[in-house]
């Protein structure tokens, strides 16, 4: 009998191996069939970007609806996250919150399940974020800062956390921020999304961008980031600079682009890019926590010219995926290109400055700490990126003394072959496609 069964198990062994070799024989060759396919697909760019259109699931980036609320006057949450405890029970709220550097975070918080019901308290803490030069601002005569509130609980009152209730102890006001916890569950078609694009388009009156965000520049924004690769977008816009909904029914209904649109009534003036950066790019690190493997926090005039369309097998992600644990982000290069409004499709405008100073532009691996780190980690890991694999241009209006010259020149033949099929596939999509 022992016999027996051991040579059950040698066969069921052999049996293993050989469907594993099979399977990833057939594996490689169908990943070869369908490269060739996607290529000769490209030939009709609408096929292209529908194409990919196989999924109904939804990471709901949207869900809740974050909104800056008044906490009392001196505070303003926008968001709140749960993260329920790996090991013990329990687990913890993180909030996004604005409030003056003079007052103290004097708050109790309770925690709404909405199993039953119930309101449970959980213990109150803060931290600030804390990043030298830009972390405080003059609003009025007050200054601000960017607060992480946290609720902890060690019981397990439920499984869905509904809203955070935060309780100014000296007015004794309660406060709801709805609570966002998405996770996978497993099911087909619902892994991971590769990249996601958080886009920032408030208007912070000073700059270019303020001309730049229209409906034509909206749409060739988002196909031409769908055509390089790029599937998930959430878009955060004050409330002057909505995108219309014409562009977001052509967008996401024609093409199929997946769009969360969220508000950003930041209920001050909109003074520092860099602090509503900070702001956002902490919410979308949050929102998009366990959903996405990279995200960029990026405008509108920036735009991604990867060598190659961006997927696992891409150049670019399978460097970024090999580099050690400790680097968690990754230094794109950029170059300031002139833009001239004849030019319909962007990347025919064809020289850069090497006057203007641009702001350093990332991609992020999404692993957000959530629990003793601050948001916006000012001790993040960077590499750069070899241009043979990726560049941004970031388009802008160039003065007349600037030193100018040719981007096309700095890339490869084949990076800068791949810029000129998407450019035809955009103007294609966009221009004679009706
Ligand atoms: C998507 O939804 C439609 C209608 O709800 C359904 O018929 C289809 O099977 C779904 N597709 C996938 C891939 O789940
Ligand atoms: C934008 O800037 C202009 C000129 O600098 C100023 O007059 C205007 O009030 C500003 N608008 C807003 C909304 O801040
Ligand atoms: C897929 O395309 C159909 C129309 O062709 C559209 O109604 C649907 O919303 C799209 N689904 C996704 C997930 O983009
Ligand atoms: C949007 O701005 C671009 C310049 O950036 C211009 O070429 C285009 O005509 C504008 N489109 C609309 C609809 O205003």
């Amino acid at each position: 009998m022992r016999k027996y069964q051991q040579l059950i198990l040698v066969i069921i062994s052999i049996t293993s191996i050989s469907i594993f070799l099979v399977y990833r024989s057939e594996n490689e060759r169908l990943n070869h069939v369908l490269n060739v396919i996607n290529f000769f697909g490209q030939k009709d760019a609408i096929n292209l970007v529908k194409i990919e259109n196989y999924s109904n699931f939804s990471y709901k980036f949207d869900y809740p609806l974050p909104s800056w609320t008044n906490l009392n006057n001196e505070f303003y949450g926008y968001s709140a996250f749960w993260r329920k405890n790996d090991l013990i029970k329990g687990g913890e709220v993180v909030a996004i919150v604005l409030g003056s550097i003079h007052s103290a975070a004097s708050f109790q918080c309770k925690i709404h399940f909405a199993d039953d019901d119930s309101i449970r308290y959980g213990k109150f803490g803060f931290m600030r974020i804390e990043e030298t030069d830009i972390s405080e601002t003059e609003v009025g005569s007050e200054k601000y800062v960017i607060y992480k509130f946290l609720c902890k609980t060690q019981v397990d009152y439920g499984q869905q956390p509904k809203n955070l209730i935060l309780i100014n102890t000296q007015t004794k006001s309660e406060h709801y921020l709805p609570i966002r916890h998405v996770t996978i569950k497993n099911r087909m078609n619902m892994d991971k999304s590769l990249m996601t694009i958080c886009l920032d388009l408030n208007s912070y009156n000073r700059s270019f961008t303020d001309d730049f965000i229209n409906d034509t520049n909206l749409i060739q924004y988002f196909l031409h980031h769908e055509l390089v690769g790029i599937r998930q977008y959430i878009v955060y816009q004050s409330n002057t600079n909505q995108m219309h909904q014409h562009v977001v029914d052509l967008l996401s209904n024609k093409y199929g682009v997946r769009l969360s649109l969220l508000p950003y009534n930041f209920p001050f003036a909109l003074s520092s890019k860099e602090k509503n950066r900070m702001i956002i790019e902490a919410d979308c690190m949050l929102r998009t926590s366990g959903l996405t493997k990279f995200v960029t926090i990026s405008s509108l005039n920036d735009f991604i010219y990867p060598a190659q369309k961006i997927s696992l097998q891409s150049s670019l992600i399978k460097i970024i995926s090999r580099t050690s644990n400790e680097i968690n982000r990754f230094l794109i290069s950029t170059k300031a290109v002139c833009i001239d409004s004849h030019r319909k499709i962007h990347s025919d405008n064809e020289k850069y400055s090497v006057d203007v100073k641009n702001r350093r532009f990332y991609l992020e691996k999404n692993e957000y700490p959530f629990n003793n780190r601050e948001v916006n980690d000012a001790t993040k890991k960077a590499i750069e990126i070899d241009t043979d694999h990726i560049v941004l241009l970031k388009y802008t209006k160039c003065l007349k003394k600037d030193d100018l010259y040719n981007w096309r020149t700095t890339l490869k033949e084949k990076h800068v072959e791949y810029i000129n099929f998407i450019s035809q596939e955009l103007n294609k999509l966009m221009f004679l496609s009706q």
